[in-house]
């Protein structure tokens, strides 16, 4: 589709082959990972969600933290596999932490009570909305990323090492750097199977690629 931003969604997708070189630099990508979070809604405009930007020894530090909470649930004999996941993440130039405050969402539930269920949800979606808008930037600066969920098996230790507030709950990590393979095919499902268009002019609207 001609379509600038379309054509970055289209841009953005997993890449687990990273490599430590940016196209960019790190004060360039680390103002692209924060304006995309800035810019990106929350509920009420709440801004409940926080980044951890990692680079060098510091991203390689949280993946040596990852492997080791992992080497205590995985049987040795079956680390091998886990290790190299590990390994190319840490191969990468820099990993984003997602946090989410929880004292915004306890805040939120305070002053708007009716809603207070909602909150936490919404929390899980405003954090969704600010990783999509944060790949997609890297994606359209060509970098390469990941979405990875280990949390929250290394929240502790990631906590004490960057001196983390404890309101602060860990959502997702996505290691990040330059594209060192192809992406890999990516299956779409039919249309007509999740797509209902009512009012259009055409009586066979359809959604057009
Ligand atoms: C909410 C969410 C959670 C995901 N969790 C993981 C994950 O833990 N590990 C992983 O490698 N990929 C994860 N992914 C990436 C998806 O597997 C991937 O986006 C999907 O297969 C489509 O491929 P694409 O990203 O190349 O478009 C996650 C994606 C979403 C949206």
């Amino acid at each position: 589709m001609n379509n600038p931003l379309i054509q970055s969604i289209e841009k953005r997708r997993t890449q687990y082959a990273l490599g430590a070189a940016l196209p960019i630099s790190e004060q360039e990508t680390t103002a692209l990972i924060a304006a995309a979070i800035r810019l990106a809604p929350s509920s009420f405009n709440s801004q409940s969600s926080r980044a951890v930007i990692l680079y060098g020894d510091e991203s390689r530090e949280f993946w040596n933290i990852a492997e080791a909470a992992l080497r205590k649930i995985v049987p040795a004999n079956a680390f091998a596999p886990t290790k190299a996941k590990i390994d190319s993440f840490a191969a990468g130039a820099g990993t984003v932490l997602f946090y989410e405050d929880q004292d915004v969402v306890k805040g939120l539930q305070d002053k708007f009570a009716p809603y207070a269920d909602n909150f936490p949800v919404w929390s899980e979606q405003a954090s969704g909305m600010a990783q999509f808008a944060v790949w997609t930037a890297l994606a359209n600066a060509d970098i390469g990323a990941s979405l990875q969920h280990y949390n929250p098996l290394v929240d502790a230790d990631a906590a004490a090492r960057w001196n983390i507030p404890a309101s602060w709950k860990l959502r997702a990590q996505m290691p990040f750097g330059s594209n060192e393979k192809p992406f890999g095919e990516k299956a779409f499902m039919d249309d007509r199977q999740r797509f209902k268009v009512f009012g259009a002019a055409s009586a066979e609207s359809r959604v057009a690629a």
